[in-house]
């Protein structure tokens, strides 16, 4: 190993445990969709009955819109009468940009999809999955009562015994995707007010995700329960402010820059598929058979098969770099060269 590695190793693995972010992005009101991609294609990732629209279809369809309070709605369509074998139409967003490791997002959410067959999620993703992970932050299925939030990684991450979180209902400790049929590490929202009818009733919440050196935390908060320090337009967090988190993945037991790269956050709904489709877990809440007696015909099972959201903005270190713009790869890889070519010069320099 060069000197160079060595020196960039150390930097790598010395502790940054900051606590203070400051926003980056603000994903909110008539511009909020500018920023994201549309899937545009089928559901080929997790099976589900759904075509995902592209941008012009789903505006068209209204199935994506800034409503008149200004809030987000993304939703399955529920005017159609669906025939077999069709799918039916539903959203999948991702940012455009892409937030590295040190980055903190929040997510304002009046309203999240529910009912038989409806499977939501709010997450991110790395690019390369699964050795650049992904942070489950909300996701749910069919009538459940409760939300869940997850990691998935390559194999080697697991959930720490020693995590600091409020949650006790941990379903699954492994984060590999290799093995439970990839369910992850996956830990239960333990309120009623996590998913479905409570949720709206209670006006939604608010879902905090810190994506850190030291650990990834999750934090929940319903509507009458959002710390002052993050109510209004908060321009900067303090995460000590928030209390335990309700979910948390200690670095110690999985480390954050070796199982995470920079994530893009993704919104969507599926219909049935690997996760709400499974026959066993589709009994758990539901009647009948996922696809043929809920996504076909009668559109009205998804009148509330709708997110409504006030705001996602993200955080990040001040002087880091936090956002890896869309079309910026090329730039960074560049960039990458340049620093091991100065490394290299440094090193030869230093040998003499
Ligand atoms: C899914 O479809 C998209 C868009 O056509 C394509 O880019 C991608 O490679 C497909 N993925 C898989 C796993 O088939
Ligand atoms: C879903 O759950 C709610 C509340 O528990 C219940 O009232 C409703 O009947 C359930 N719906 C179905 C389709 O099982
Ligand atoms: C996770 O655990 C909770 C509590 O034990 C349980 O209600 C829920 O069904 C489990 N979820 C999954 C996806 O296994
Ligand atoms: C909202 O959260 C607070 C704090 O966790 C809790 O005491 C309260 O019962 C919750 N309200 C509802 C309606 O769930
Ligand atoms: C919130 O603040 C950010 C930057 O501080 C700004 O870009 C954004 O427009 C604000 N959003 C609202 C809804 O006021
Ligand atoms: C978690 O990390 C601790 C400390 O490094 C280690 O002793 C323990 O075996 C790990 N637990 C698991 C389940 O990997
Ligand atoms: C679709 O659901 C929305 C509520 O989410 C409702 O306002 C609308 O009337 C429904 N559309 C139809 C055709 O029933």
């Amino acid at each position: 190993m060069s000197r160079f590695g060595l020196l960039c190793s150390v930097a790598l693995i010395a502790p940054v445990v900051k606590a203070q972010y400051q926003i980056v992005k603000d994903y909110s009101g008539s511009t909020f969709f500018d920023d994201w991609n549309f899937y545009g294609n089928f559901d080929n990732l997790t099976h589900g009955n759904v075509n995902y629209l592209d941008e012009i279809d789903a505006f068209h369809d209204k199935l994506a819109f800034t409503n008149g309070a200004g809030n987000v709605i993304m939703r399955v369509d529920n005017t159609t009468d669906v025939a077999a074998p069709q799918n039916r139409n539903s959203i999948r967003i991702s940012t455009k940009d892409q937030f590295t490791v040190g980055s903190l997002w929040i997510a304002d959410i009046l309203h999240v999809p529910y009912g038989c067959s409806v499977w939501p999620a709010f997450w991110s993703s790395a690019v390369e999955w699964p050795a650049g992970g992904e942070i489950d932050t909300f996701e749910a299925v069919n009538n459940e009562s409760m939300s869940t939030m997850a990691l998935h990684t390559a194999p080697g991450c697991v959930h720490s015994p020693n995590a600091v979180q409020s949650s006790t209902l941990i379903n699954q400790t492994d984060c590999s995707t290799d093995i439970n049929n990839n369910e992850g590490c996956t830990i239960t929202n333990p309120t009623l007010a996590s998913y479905g009818a409570a949720f709206a009733n209670n006006g939604g919440g608010v879902y905090v995700t810190e994506f850190a050196v030291d650990g990834i935390s999750i934090w929940f908060f319903n509507r009458s329960s959002i710390p002052s320090s993050i109510q209004g337009n908060a321009s900067s967090v303090d995460t000590s402010t928030l209390g335990i988190p309700v979910g948390n993945w200690p670095a110690s037991n999985c480390t954050v820059t070796e199982f995470f790269q920079p994530q893009q956050l993704v919104f969507d709904i599926a219909l049935c598929g690997d996760f709400a489709g499974n026959a066993q877990i589709f009994a758990e809440t539901c009647s009948g058979v996922c696809y043929d007696d809920w996504v076909l015909g009668d559109p009205s099972n998804y009148d509330n098969a709708y997110f409504e959201v006030q705001y996602v903005r993200v955080y990040g270190q001040p002087g880091e770099l936090t956002v890896i713009q869309s079309g910026a790869q090329r730039s960074l890889s560049l960039r990458s060269v340049l620093a091991v070519v100065v490394g290299a010069i440094i090193g030869t320099i230093m040998a003499l």
